[in-house]
């Protein structure tokens, strides 16, 4: 049995990935924006019970962070798999915005969310973190986020946030490789959510599938690795 923490979680990958933790037997601390109206987290409470914890979150809010993690450390003392799920594909109205187009506010809110938040949410946990059996910190990244493979343009914001993110994945694993903590940024696909589209070729139950095998097989030789679901070393 292992303590899980997902943001992000009212619904997408988030939500399935509480639903798989939950039906195998782990315990998880949920985390959704607006969580009075997260239906479906209300939903897995009323069956799980304890083994479920939820939290209001917004991850781009200095409050809100320190809030949650002061609520959460009243109540657990180790967290073994820490996820840093919750993303967004654009900061505005459009989904994708290009040059000629471009405007702060997006780029800044895009960072905020999908880079930023998941650094400083780690830095918040990491002593319960630290406390974890074999703990893994997961920054749910994209293959878009790749330079190396990028042909064509789309969601400038999007794409260079997650490059960002492997950046900051790869300097956490440098750093906790001395207090065992595995980092690796991760690709779940493409999955049919409100952010991947509907059509996409995958579902969200395929990509949560082997998220959790990929998670559940790491050890120390993985850290700073960019893999996919099914485990593939993605080119940075
Ligand atoms: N789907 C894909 O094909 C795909 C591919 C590559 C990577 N990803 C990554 O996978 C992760 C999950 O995406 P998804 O496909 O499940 O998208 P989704 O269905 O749109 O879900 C995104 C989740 O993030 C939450 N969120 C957004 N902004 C937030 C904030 N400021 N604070 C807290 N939570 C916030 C949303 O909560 P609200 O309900 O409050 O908006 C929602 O629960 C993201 O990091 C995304 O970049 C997805």
């Amino acid at each position: 049995m292992s303590q899980v923490l997902i943001t992000g979680a009212s619904k997408g990958l988030g939500l399935e990935f509480v639903t798989q933790y939950l039906a195998r037997g782990d315990h998880v601390i949920a985390t959704a924006r607006d969580l009075e109206n997260a239906s479906k987290l209300h939903a897995l409470n009323k069956k799980y019970l304890d083994k479920l914890k939820l939290f209001s979150l917004d991850v781009s809010k200095d409050q809100s962070r320190k809030e949650f993690f002061l609520s959460v450390s009243k109540k657990c003392k180790a967290i073994d798999i820490f996820i840093n799920n919750a993303g967004i594909r654009s900061g505005g109205d459009k989904d994708s915005y290009t040059l000629g187009e471009m405007y702060s506010e997006d780029i800044e809110q895009v960072f905020r969310v999908n880079s930023i938040a998941p650094v400083l949410l780690s830095e918040l946990f990491i002593d319960l973190i630290e406390k974890g059996k074999n703990p893994r910190i997961i920054n749910i990244t994209s293959g878009l986020a790749s330079l190396s493979k990028k042909t064509f343009v789309f969601r400038y914001s999007y794409c260079a946030s997650k490059t960002a993110l492997n950046m900051f994945s790869k300097l956490m694993a440098l750093e906790l490789k001395e207090k065992n903590i595995i980092v690796i940024p991760l690709h779940p696909g493409h999955v049919r959510t409100d952010l991947g589209g509907i059509g996409a070729p995958l579902s969200p139950q395929e990509s949560i599938q082997g998220m959790i095998k990929v998670i559940d097989s790491l050890s120390m030789d993985d850290t700073g690795r960019y893999l996919d679901w099914q485990r593939n070393e993605l080119p940075w």
